[in-house]
């Protein structure tokens, strides 16, 4: 069965609104059964080395990873796609390609947490999970938030990005938020400034698509940086929901 059939699976299933989750056919179940036992063999030989292989994640579970993986392995500096298809002017407003730079994979930031990876393999199992139509019409798992990321890990969002193993200050302490507001004073409209209270990090801050300047929604004198987007070219980069 290829992707597109999958995912439309999920599609006509998903669209039934009383349906809570989308079941998978007995056929398709068996040749999963096959992989995860592929991988059963195989995890006698290094699977964990491979399992944090970025690769790793979009040859197994992950079906609709490859626009993930694109991002990854995209150059700062130059022009790239996101996870949804769109063209970004410069990929280094997107977290993923910068973080590969300093060789950090994706199980690094999506640090596998025993809970996650059962809800997960479940949902996979069993299909249900929901997915979102690119633009170039490839389906992708529906966008999460930082703090899903962190939840499971029992961590605040900012404690993400803000610690002495991620970003540190040259003398090795964990960067502020006052560190943090220092090295964006040159814009207009300082973004890590709290004029109006807390500004979760992941409202500007992007991992598979350009980052946004969240306070342009209202201030349209807010400084954008080049690769990215105003709040507004954001709304019209969201692929519609196909699962409602
Ligand atoms: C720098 C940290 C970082 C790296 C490296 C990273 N991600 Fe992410 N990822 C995130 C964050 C943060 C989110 C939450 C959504 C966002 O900000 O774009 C996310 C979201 C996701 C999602 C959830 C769906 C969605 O669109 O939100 C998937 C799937 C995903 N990443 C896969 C990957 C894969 C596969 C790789 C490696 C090829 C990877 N990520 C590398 C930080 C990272
Ligand atoms: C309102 C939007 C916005 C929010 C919210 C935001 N940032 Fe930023 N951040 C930016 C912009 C814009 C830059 C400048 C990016 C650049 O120079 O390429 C930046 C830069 C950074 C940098 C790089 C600093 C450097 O030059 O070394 C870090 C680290 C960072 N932010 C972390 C965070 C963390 C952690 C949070 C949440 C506590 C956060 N940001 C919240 C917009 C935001
Ligand atoms: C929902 C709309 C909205 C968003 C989003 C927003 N602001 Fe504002 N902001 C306002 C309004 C309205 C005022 C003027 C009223 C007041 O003085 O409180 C204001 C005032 C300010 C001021 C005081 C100076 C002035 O121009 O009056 C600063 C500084 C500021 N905002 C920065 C930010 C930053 C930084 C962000 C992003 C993190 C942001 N704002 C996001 C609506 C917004």
């Amino acid at each position: 069965m290829t992707e597109e059939n999958k995912a439309a699976e999920n599609v006509s299933a998903g669209e039934a609104a009383s349906a809570p989750s989308v079941k998978r056919s007995k056929r398709k179940l068996a040749g999963i059964i096959g992989v995860v036992a592929a991988v059963v063999v195989v995890a006698g030989a290094g699977f964990m080395v491979w399992h944090d292989q970025p690769s790793f994640c979009n040859a197994i579970c992950h079906t609709p990873m490859d626009g993930y993986l694109t991002t990854y392995e995209a150059t700062p500096g130059e022009s790239a796609t996101d996870k949804w298809g769109n063209e970004v002017a410069d990929a280094s407003s997107m977290l993923a390609p910068v973080h590969a730079q300093e060789g950090i994979t994706c199980v690094q930031c999506h640090v596998p947490q025993m809970s996650e990876q059962v809800t997960e393999g479940i949902g996979w199992l069993t299909g249900s999970y929901e997915v979102v139509q690119t633009t170039d019409e490839r389906f992708v798992p529906e966008e999460k938030a930082l703090s899903d990321l962190t939840a499971a890990r029992g961590i605040a969002s900012e404690a993400f990005c803000l610690n002495s193993g991620c970003h540190a200050n040259d003398d090795g302490s964990a960067m502020t938020r006052d560190d943090l507001i220092e090295k964006t004073s040159y814009m207009k409209r300082n973004p890590h400034v709290e004029e109006h209270g807390e500004v979760d990090c992941n409202e500007c801050h992007k991992a598979h698509r350009a980052s946004t300047v969240y306070c342009s929604k209202c201030h349209s004198d807010a400084t954008i940086l080049d690769g990215w987007v105003s709040y507004k070219e954001a709304e019209a980069l969201e692929p519609a929901a196909v699962s409602e």
